[in-house]
């Protein structure tokens, strides 16, 4: 079983791993990440649901703290079983997870004194393994309201900030280190060091994570345990279920059944690319529906933006339904779930998080022995990373997110066959214009919307009365939150010019300069 061989590749005693225990921090997946980066194997549970024998069985090296929303006092606050600071273990806790380290070992914590502190700090670190090779005076990230007031019995203090006198602690004897400020991002100058500091020289990990390693294991043990086994995967075109359908078809070659549903809400020429890649490139076994008429069909008249969601995806299911049919029985069905999905959805070992909105769910009318999930211990850049390796196309891995609803969401009002050919020419030029601009940093997410807005425009002496697209670009780090892209004039200018003289229909240009929240990132 595939789940049985994730979970043994992680427990063969070659493989060092770190468990990032997780009180709540908005930066835990980061921390996560940025412990794989330095090639060392990280996965996170949730603080309660892990017990000291476990993580003794599973033979971790060492434990991250996250930090969390809440104050160590409060009586609700999360705490962890106080065997886990005695098992001889090295653990460093970072800001809620240093106070929650001091509290449990007999020191204090209370509101900071002097006011919170927060954003960039100037650190001062004394001579300590976790700093070395760190400046004496360096920027670190702060974020706390909350601060170790008194140190437990044998820790002393190794760096302070003006505000606070114990930016961080250590008891090197037991292997304890805890920090006040956010050594997993970029703000911290040498957050990476003293992350490397604390894998290496504290805990003694080896640098063996690799996901092309990962990848190639994972392709011998499918080929192995699935190579007479009929695989059904569906396939969205996406990063996730592209490089799930390349490393199975490495696996077990035709056994592997794609079935890609074209609803004819892609970009433009997304399809075809889906296609040939697929089919002749790599030669999967590769069923493209071409199901447009049907989807909309199905969206005639519908005008709200959740209804046209849930008719989207409810006819997803059932054209992938219908298909799987025609195969017969499959042993079992793949999905490119990845690590965050897991985590996010709470069938991992953390809360939930969100509901992960995404087009699909599973299929009820199709029979299949085991669902497979290969990428499900993978954060993204790793299953990019993977994909490259495996030889798929540049623009299939560095696509940019698209919704599972497609260009359904993009265009208010009534969907119409009229009205997905424009938005794709227009949403076309718009990606060639940012692609091809010098941008000091491209946006994380760009596109074209369709608005139900027409408006009076003048063309040659005749009257028009065209739609509005709106131009919408946002920089981000995790779509929770994002900011409109700041893009320079001559892009917007160039972009509604080809647009407006371009694509018949549209007179008008808009740029979206709203960011989330109070607004999404897509229009519906
Ligand atoms: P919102 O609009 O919620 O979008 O701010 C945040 C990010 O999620 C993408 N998105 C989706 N992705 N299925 C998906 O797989 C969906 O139904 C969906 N809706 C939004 C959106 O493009 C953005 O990157």
């Amino acid at each position: 079983m595939t789940a049985a061989f994730q979970a043994d590749f992680f427990e063969r005693k070659t493989m060092d791993k770190i468990l990032v225990l997780d009180f709540g921090g908005q930066y835990c997946q980061l921390i996560a990440r940025r412990v794989r980066e330095q090639h060392v194997f990280a996965e996170i549970k949730s603080y309660g649901r892990i017990t000291p024998e476990e993580i003794r069985s599973a033979g971790y090296r060492g434990i991250i703290f996250t930090g969390g929303p809440d104050s160590v006092y409060d009586d609700d606050a999360p705490h962890c079983d106080p065997k886990i600071l005695g098992m001889g273990i090295p653990v460093l806790g970072i800001c809620y997870g240093a106070q929650l380290m001091a509290h449990t070992a007999g020191g204090k914590v209370a509101p900071a004194e002097n006011g919170s502190e927060y954003g960039r700090t100037v650190l001062t670190a004394e001579s300590s393994v976790l700093f070395r090779g760190v400046p004496r005076e360096s920027v670190c990230w702060m974020s706390h309201t909350d601060m170790i007031s008194a140190l437990p019995g044998g820790f002393r203090i190794i760096a302070s900030t003006d505000k606070c006198p114990c930016a961080a602690m250590s008891c090197d004897e037991k292997k304890l280190y805890g920090v006040q400020f956010h050594p997993e991002v970029t703000h911290t100058a040498f957050g990476g060091l003293i992350i490397s500091n604390f894998l290496f020289s504290v805990c003694g990990c080896g640098k063996d994570w690799d996901p092309g390693n990962y990848a190639e294991q994972l392709i011998e043990r499918y080929r192995c345990e699935h190579k007479d086994k009929r695989i059904l995967l569906a396939l969205s075109g996406g990063v996730d279920s592209s490089v799930a359908a390349i490393l199975l078809h490495k696996a077990v070659g035709r056994n592997l059944t794609c079935v890609f549903v074209d609803h004819g809400l892609l970009r433009k020429g997304e399809g075809d690319l889906v296609e040939d890649t697929f089919r002749r490139t790599f030669g999967v076994n590769l069923i493209r529906v071409d199901a447009k008429e049907r989807f909309l069909g199905r969206l005639r008249g519908v005008t709200e933006p959740e209804a046209k969601r849930k008719i989207i995806g409810e006819e997803f299911i059932r054209v992938f339904e219908e298909e799987a049919e025609k195969l017969g029985h499959v042993n079992a069905l793949a999905q490119g779930t990845i690590y965050p999905d897991v985590i996010e959805s709470g069938r991992g070992d953390s809360a939930v998080i969100k509901s992960h909105h995404n087009v699909g769910g599973l299929p009820a009318a199709i029979s299949f022995d085991e669902i497979i999930e290969p990428l499900r211990d993978l954060f993204k850049d790793e299953v990019r990373s993977i994909g490259e390796r495996l030889g798929l196309p540049r623009e299939l891995v560095w696509r940019q997110p698209f919704p599972g609803p497609g260009l359904a969401v993009r265009i208010t009002g009534e969907i119409t066959g009229e009205k997905i050919s424009m938005l794709q020419e227009a949403d076309a030029i718009f990606r060639q214009e940012i692609e091809g601009a010098d941008l000091q940093r491209r946006p994380d997410q760009y596109f074209a919307v369709l608005t139900g807005t027409r408006s009076v425009g003048v063309m040659g002496d005749a009257r028009t009365y065209g739609y509005t697209v709106a131009l919408r670009a946002v920089d981000t780090d995790d779509f929770m939150t994002a900011e409109w892209s700041r893009l320079p004039f001559d892009v917007l200018e160039r972009a509604s010019g080809r647009i407006t003289n371009e694509v018949r229909g549209i007179s008008r240009v808009v740029y979206d300069i709203s960011s989330k929240p109070p607004a999404t990132v897509e229009w519906e």
